[in-house]
Formats: C-alpha cells, sequence, structure tokens
C-alpha cells in the first residue's frame, strides 16, 4: 500500500521525533527532512530520513517532488530562548527566512496545508493566567517573536495563496512515548526535568532552583507541563483537521495545570525513589512568574483530550527513557 506522505521538517528532534511515530501510527509515512544540528539520526524511525537544511530551496524542491506529501508540519527551529538573545540574527535567519522558504516551496509546489510548531514564547509576560489565544503577542525575546513572525506570515500565505495552516502553541513539553523508543536528548540541555533527572542518575551533582522569591504559591515558577504524546496526538488532529478543508486556526497546547519548580523536584523524587539534591540560586532573566493554558478552544475545535496530563506519568516515561538512554 502507498501510504500518504507528510513532510516533517526537524522531524529527528524530540517533538517532531514522536509525531513522526503517531503518524505512522495514523497509517502515514513521515518524510523527515532535518539538518541534524540539534536533532538525531537516530530519532529517525518511521519514514525515510533527507538531510538538507530549510534555506535550500532547491534541496527542498527535489524533497518535495520525490515524495509528493501531502501537508507538511514544520518543527525545524531554533529553541533557546537566552542563545536567541545572544545572537538575534541566527534566530531570525534559520527560524523566520528558514520558514518563509519552507512556505514558498510548499507554495510552489501545491502543497497547502502546513501545522506549525508555535509556543507560548509569543505571548511573553502575560497579563492574565490562564492564558488565552486571544492575549496580545508582546514576546520579550527573539525566539518567542521568531515564532511570532512566522504565525503572522502563515496569516498572509492563507490570504493570498490558500495555505491553510494549524499553529500549536506548546507550553512546556515533557515525557518521552510510554515504549520509550524515543525521548528528550537536547545538547547542551537547559530544560528543568531532563536535568532533575539527570541530577536523580548522579550525572549532575544537583538541581539548581532559579528564584524561589517569585509571587506564587511557593515562591518559584509555576508551568504547565504537557505530556510529548498528548502534543503529538494534538498535531495529528489538526492535520486531519486541515486535510479536511478546516480554516488557519492558532491554539494553545497544554494541560491548563500548573506546577512549581519545587513540585516538579518532589515528583521526580517519588517517581524515582532518589534523593535529588536541590539548591536555590538566582532568578533566570526572563522567566515569567506564571505559565499556564487555557487549552479549551484545542479540546473543543479538535476533540483533543490528554491523556498523559498527570505530572507523575510524565515524569515517570521521562525516566523511563533516561534509564535507557543514559
Ligand atoms: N528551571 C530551574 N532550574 C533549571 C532549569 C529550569 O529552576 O536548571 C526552571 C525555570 O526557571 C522555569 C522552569 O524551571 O521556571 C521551566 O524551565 P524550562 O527551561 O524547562 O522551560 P521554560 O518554561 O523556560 O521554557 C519553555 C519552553 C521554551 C519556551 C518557553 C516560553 O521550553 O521553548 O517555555 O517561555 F520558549
Amino acid at each position: 500500500m502507498n501510504r500518504e506522505r507528510v513532510l516533517v521538517t526537524g522531524g529527528a528532534g524530540y517533538i517532531g521525533s514522536h509525531v513522526c511515530k503517531a503518524l505512522a501510527g495514523a497509517g502515514f509515512t513521515p518524510v523527515t527532512y532535518d539538518n541534524l544540528r540539534r536533532g538525531h539520526e537516530w530519532a529517525v524511525r518511521w519514514g525515510p530520513f533527507e538531510a538538507g537544511e530549510l534555506s535550500d530551496r532547491a534541496r527542498l524542491d527535489e524533497v518535495v517532488k520525490t515524495h509528493t506529501p501531502l501537508a507538511a508540519m514544520h518543527f525545524a527551529a531554533l529553541t533557546y530562548v537566552e542563545e536567541s538573545v545572544a545572537e538575534p540574527a541566527t534566530y531570525y535567519r534559520n527560524n523566520v527566512a528558514g520558514t518563509l522558504t519552507l512556505l514558498e516551496a510548499l507554495r510552489d509546489n501545491g502543497i497547502l496545508a502546513m501545522v506549525f510548531s508555535s509556543s507560548a514564547a509569543i505571548y511573553g509576560v502575560p497579563e492574565t493566567s490562564p492564558i488565552p489565544e486571544s492575549h496580545p503577542k508582546n514576546p520579550i525575546n527573539p525566539y518567542g517573536a521568531s515564532k511570532a513572525m512566522i504565525e503572522r506570515m502563515l496569516q498572509d500565505f492563507d490570504g493570498a495563496h490558500g495555505l491553510r495552516s494549524a499553529s500549536l502553541r506548546y507550553f512546556n513539553a515533557a515525557g518521552a512515548d510510554p515504549e520509550a523508543e524515543i525521548g528528550e536528548d537536547h545538547d547542551p540541555e537547559t530544560h528543568l526535568i531532563p536535568l532533575v533527572l539527570e541530577a536523580a542518575m548522579g550525572l549532575r551533582p544537583e538541581i539548581e532552583i532559579f528564584g524561589d522569591d517569585y509571587d506564587t504559591p511557593d515562591g518559584t515558577c509555576v508551568r504547565d507541563y504537557i505530556h510529548v504524546d498528548d502534543l503529538a496526538e494534538a498535531h495529528l488532529l489538526a492535520l486531519k483537521r486541515l486535510l479536511d478543508g478546516g480554516e488557519t486556526l492558532f491554539l494553545n497546547l497544554g494541560s491548563g495545570e500548573g506546577y512549581s519548580v519545587r513540585e516538579v523536584i518532589e515528583a521526580a523524587r517519588e517517581v524515582t525513589g532518589k534523593e535529588i539534591p536541590a539548591r536555590t540560586g538566582a532568578r533566570r532573566p526572563g522567566d515569567p512568574p506564571v505559565l499556564v493554558a487555557d487549552a479549551a478552544r484545542a479540546k473543543k475545535i479538535l476533540g483533543w483530550a490528554p491523556k498523559r496530563a498527570a505530572l507523575e506519568t510524565q515524569i515517570e516515561d521521562a525516566w523511563r527513557w533516561h534509564l535507557k538512554h543514559s
């Protein structure tokens, strides 16, 4: 059977690879397009791999003509907030200009449906909590600004060329696939849960809590952790909706529950049975105190219901992967 193909840029990355697995499970063939600078070839397991840069229009055309995908899913991006502040040009060139090249290639090859990996970083410091999609977009760093600019380009490409898209604004992606075939492996790692688990494994001496004097119940920052498999499921639902003719949309993806840094560390202690030494350090510049999604719209429009939302489940799955992968 010739299964329908979907072009997945960044399919060798953390979220992209989980979406590839979900696509394959739903009967699609994911075609991963990735430069492997931050992704991993071992994570490409559910379809062909095509090496390439987002900026390489000729290569994009070649891959699209070879595989004739019916849609695209776009994950390829640089994603470190701090790095984006230090090197804005790199972020705007890769994320914004790279996406523009991709959009032109899709348009010119008649691929008019795309799911886009957006971020809660487009909102900046929230004025309300939980954050609805209608919240003003005030990104406070080039990473978030690059995602907001891409959302704007997507709106304009729909208006002018009929390229319909779903921008999915993730809150804090966490966990790993329950079979522990793939998981989170960033270099350098900056995210809380993998760092806490590395401390549990003795790979780092302790976890540093970035500030405990915020205006939150225990003084540490509150985030909305969402399981990467639940994110993957939402991508599939968004893809199917676009393929059925659905209009361009922008949706938050989160569990709607906030957990503090201390609560995450405590949950990890319970899951792993390890002590996990923690030390309070200075605030990390640019961290909003609370980031929690109002995800009612994704639930209503996509019929999405996160299945692995419990923080313990997310940490258990990540822990299984870390033990296997280390
Ligand atoms: N934290 C610590 N110690 C650490 C690492 C993180 O205390 O060693 C804290 C952070 O200060 C933050 C929370 O743990 O309060 C979560 O931090 P992460 O780095 O795991 O995630 P962020 O909330 O900073 O980042 C997420 C996404 C980004 C996105 C951002 C939007 O991972 O891609 O939300 O603000 F840009």
